[in-house]
C-alpha cells in the first residue's frame, strides 16, 4: 500500500541568508522526502518563508524600503540556495499568504470560541522615542548578576543568568539608543494550561524523541503548570491584525507554524489535492515535522495544542535534529565559518555537502560538525575513490571493448543478490533517519565491489582473447553493482545520480528497479561523475564567504542570536557630529580582562598621552593581533568607572565584518 505523507522543515525567517546550519534541516528533510518517492509513496514536501515580526519590520526600516519588499527579495534569495542544494519542494510559500492569514484568524476565533484565550494587561518595557514596546532582544544593558556590560535583555551571554529587562542595570534600546520605560498594555493569551493533559498524551504517543519529550514534561511539574502564552503584539508590528482590535497583531510564532497549513493549502489549490485527507482529525495521512532542537518547544507543545483547539490532527512526528558546528565550534562570522549556501555553493558541489552531512545525520539530537578537512576526506574516499570509481574502471572496458553492452549473464550472481538484499535494512535506516547507517553500509558494499574486481583481476583477463570474455563480465558486475548502489544513494546525491542514471541509460532508477540487472543492455559513454575537493576550494570558499557580507543578518526576539544587524539610529545633526574629537591612535598594548568575556582592555598612545580603554571587542580580535595597530578614538568622552576600572574614551571597532553591525560603542 503506498503511503500519503506530507512533510516539512522549519520556515526560515525572512531577515538574513540561508547558512550551512539551515542546511542540516533542509538537506535531512530532502533526503526523506526523495526516499520517500523513489519508494513509490506520495509524498509532499513543503515550506515557506517566515516572514512577520519585529526584527523584519526593523531591518526593512533601516534599508528604508516596506517589509513587502524585503520579504519578496529574501524568498528569491532563499529559493535560490535551496534550489542550489536541490531541495525539492513541492511549494515554497510565505506565511505573508492570504491562505496563512485565513487560517490563523479561523484557528484564533475557535480558540477564543472554547474559551482558550484569555486577556490581560501586563507591563512591558517601551521606548518612547521610537514609540513601540520592545521585545527583549532589542533591550541592551548591563547583567544584573555579573555586571557585563552590553547584554541582551532576556539571557546574559557571560555569565547565563536569565531575567526580565526591567531588572538589568543601564538598560537601552537598541532601537532609539534611549532608555525604555515602562508602559502598561493590554495582551491576548492562548490559555495552554487548558490543554495539559492532551499535551502529555501527546509527549508520551512516540511522536516527539524521547530526549525532546522528557524536556518537555519538565514544563508540567512547575506548581502552576503549563503558562499562559502571550500571542499577541502591539502596533507597529509587522504580522496580521487579530480579528475584533483595533491595534493587536498575531505575535509571529503564532502564525509562522499554521504556515504549513497555509503552504499546503496552496499547493493544494494548485494541484487539485485534497487537504482534509492530510489534515482532518481522522486523517489516515502521515505529516512530519523536521525542525531544529531550538524551536522544539513551539512544535511540541503550542502547535499541538493550537492543531487540537482549531480541530486539526496533530502531527505523526516532530523530527527534531541537533546544531552544527563548523571546525568543532559554533560558526562564527570572525573566524569565516557562518558559511553561507550561496558562498559553499559557488566553490563546492552540492552532493558533496548532501553527502557529508548524511553521513553524520542520525536520528538524535546531538551536534554535529562539519570539520572541512575531515569534509575533504571524506567526500574524496568515500564518493570519489569508493562509489565513482567503481563505475569508471569498469565503464572503460565496456565502452572501448564491448561496444557499451553489458554482458548477457551476472558474472557473480549471489554477490549482486548480496547488494540487492541489503536494501532492506538501508531503506529501514533511511526510514528511521539513521541516514549515518544507512551510509556506511553503502560504503561497505562499495568496498566489497571494489574488492571484487580487484580480486579478479580483470584487466589481465582482457589482454588475452581468450579470457576477455570474462573480462567482460567482471566489467560488467562492476557495472550492475554500481547502479544498485546508485539507487541506494539517490535521495542524498541527486546531480550524480541524475548523470549515472545517463549514463546507465535505463530511466529512472526506483527502489524496485534494481532488482533486475541490466544484461545486455547498451550503456552510454561514462563521463566523470566527480572529481576530488581541492583543499585550495575550501579556502577559496572561507575566503569568499569573509567577503560576503550578509546583505541582511537574522535578529529574532524569540531566541538568542549570535547576528545582530542593528538598526540604524536616530538621524543626527552636523553640529553633533563636530562634538566628536577624533583621534588617530596606537594601540601600545591590549590585554583581555579577567573575570570579562567581551573585554579587552587597551593602552592607547595619543601622542600627547596614553589611555586606558575598556572596549567590548573581544569577540572579534585577539588581543594579541591589536598591539601595534592604529585604531581611531573618540578623544573627548567623558571617563567612565566601570567594574574593572576607568575607561577613558571609546575606540571605534568593525567586528570582522557584517554590514549593518554598528561599530562597536566601548565606554
Ligand atoms: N522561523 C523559525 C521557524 C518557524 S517554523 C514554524 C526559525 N527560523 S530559522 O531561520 O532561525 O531556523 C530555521 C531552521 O534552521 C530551524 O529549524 C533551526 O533549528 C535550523 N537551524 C538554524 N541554525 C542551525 C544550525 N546552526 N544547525 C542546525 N540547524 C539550524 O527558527
Ligand atoms: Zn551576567
Amino acid at each position: 500500500m503506498t503511503r500519503k505523507i506530507l512533510i516539512t522543515s522549519a520556515l526560515p525567517y525572512a531577515n538574513g541568508p540561508i547558512h550551512l546550519g539551515h542546511m542540516v534541516e533542509y538537506i535531512q528533510t530532502d533526503i526523506w522526502a526523495r526516499f520517500q518517492r523513489m519508494r513509490g509513496n506520495t509524498c509532499y514536501y513543503v515550506c515557506a518563508d517566515d516572514a512577520h515580526g519585529t526584527p523584519i519590520m526593523l531591518r526593512a526600516r533601516a534599508e528604508g524600503i516596506e517589509p513587502q519588499q524585503l520579504i519578496e527579495r529574501i524568498s528569491i534569495e532563499h529559493q535560490r540556495d535551496f534550489a542550489g542544494f536541490n531541495i525539492s519542494f513541492d511549494n515554497y510559500y510565505s506565511t505573508h499568504s492570504p491562505e496563512n492569514q485565513a487560517y490563523s484568524e479561523a484557528i484564533y476565533k475557535k480558540a477564543k470560541a472554547k474559551g482558550h484565550i484569555t486577556q490581560r494587561t501586563i507591563r512591558q518595557a517601551y521606548d518612547a522615542t521610537a514609540q513601540m514596546f520592545l521585545p527583549d532582544r532589542f533591550i541592551k544593558g548591563e547583567c544584573p548578576r555579573c555586571g557585563s556590560p552590553d547584554q541582551y535583555g532576556d539571557n546574559c551571554e557571560v555569565c547565563g543568568a536569565t531575567y526580565s529587562p526591567t531588572d538589568m542595570k543601564n538598560p537601552i534600546s537598541t532601537v532609539s539608543g534611549t532608555k525604555p520605560i515602562e508602559k502598561e498594555t493590554e495582551h491576548y493569551f492562548f490559555k495552554l494550561g487548558d490543554f495539559e493533559g492532551f499535551l502529555k498524551s501527546f509527549l508520551a504517543s512516540g511522536s516527539v524523541q524521547k530526549e525532546i519529550a522528557n524536556k518537555q514534561m519538565e514544563w508540567f511539574e512547575s506548581d502552576q503548570g503549563l503558562s499562559d502564552w502571550d500571542v499577541s503584539r502591539d502596533a507597529p508590528y509587522w504580522g496580521f491584525k487579530i480579528p475584533d482590535t483595533a491595534d493587536k497583531y498575531f505575535y509571529v510564532w503564532l502564525d509562522a507554524p499554521i504556515g504549513y497549513l497555509a503552504s499546503f493549502k496552496n499547493l493544494c489549490e494548485k494541484q487539485g489535492i485534497d487537504f482534509n485527507e492530510y489534515w482532518a482529525k481522522n486523517s489516515q495521512a502521515e505529516v512530519y515535522h523536521f525542525i531544529g532542537k531550538d524551536i522544539a518547544y513551539f512544535h511540541t507543545l503550542f502547535w499541538p495544542a493550537l492543531l487540537e483547539s482549531g480541530d486539526f490532527r496533530v502531527p505523526t512526528g516532530v523530527n527534531c535534529h541537533g546544531f552544527l558546528t563548523v571546525n568543532g565550534e559554533k560558526m562564527s562570522k570572525s573566524r569565516g565559518t557562518f558559511i553561507q549556501a550561496e558562498s559553499y555553493l559557488k566553490h563546492l558541489p552540492p552532493d558533496a555537502l548532501r553527502y557529508y552531512f548524511a553521513s553524520k545525520l542520525s536520528n538524535g539530537i546531538d551536534d554535529i560538525d562539519l570539520n572541512l578537512e575531515d569534509f575533504t576526506q571524506r567526500v574524496n574516499s568515500d564518493l570519489v575513490n569508493k562509489f565513482v570509481n567503481l563505475a569508471s574502471r569498469s565503464a572503460g572496458f565496456i565502452n572501448k571493448s564491448a561496444s557499451s553492452q553489458l554482458s548477457p549473464q551476472l558474472h557473480d550472481e549471489a554477490l549482486y543478490q548480496e547488494f540487492v538484499t541489503a536494501g532492506v535494512e538501508i531503506a529501514e535506516n533511511f526510514e528511521k533517519r539513521r541516514y549515518n547507517q544507512a551510509m556506511r553500509d553503502i560504503m561497505a558494499l562499495a568496498d566489497k565491489a571494489n574488492q571484487y574486481i580487484d580480486a579478479q583481476k580483470p584487466w589481465v583477463l582482457a589482454k588475452d582473447p581468450a579470457t576477455k570474455d570474462q573480462a567482460h563480465a567482471i566489467y560488467s558486475q562492476g557495472v550492475q553493482l554500481f547502479r544498485v548502489l546508485a539507487a541506494y544513494l539517490k535521495p542524498v546525491l541527486p546531480n550524480l545520480i541524475k548523470e549515472a542514471e545517463l549514463f546507465l541509460n535505463a530511466g529512472e532508477l526506483t527502489w524496485d528497479s534494481i532488482k533486475t540487472p541490466l544484461l545486455n543492455h547498451t550503456v552510454l559513454v561514462f563521463k566523470p561523475l566527480m572529481t576530488r575537493i581541492e583543499p585550495e576550494k575550501i579556502a577559496a570558499m572561507i575566503e569568499d564567504n569573509k567577503q560576503a557580507l550578509p546583505t541582511s543578518a537574522p535578529v529574532q526576539a524569540a531566541k538568542p542570536s549570535h547576528l545582530s544587524a542593528d538598526p540604524i539610529s536616530p538621524t543626527i545633526q552636523i553640529d553633533d557630529f563636530g562634538k566628536l574629537d577624533l583621534r588617530v591612535v596606537k594601540i601600545l598594548k591590549a590585554a583581555p580582562v579577567e573575570g570579562a568575556d567581551k573585554l579587552v582592555q587597551l593602552t592607547l598612545d595619543l601622542g600627547s598621552e596614553t589611555r586606558n580603554v575598556f572596549a567590548g571587542i573581544k569577540s572579534a580580535y585577539d588581543p594579541k593581533d591589536l598591539e601595534g595597530r592604529l585604531t581611531v578614538m573618540v578623544a573627548n568622552l567623558a571617563p567612565r568607572k566601570m567594574r574593572f576600572g576607568v575607561s577613558e574614551g571609546m575606540v571605534l571597532a568593525a567586528s570582522a565584518a557584517t554590514a549593518g553591525q554598528s561599530l562597536e560603542v566601548n565606554l
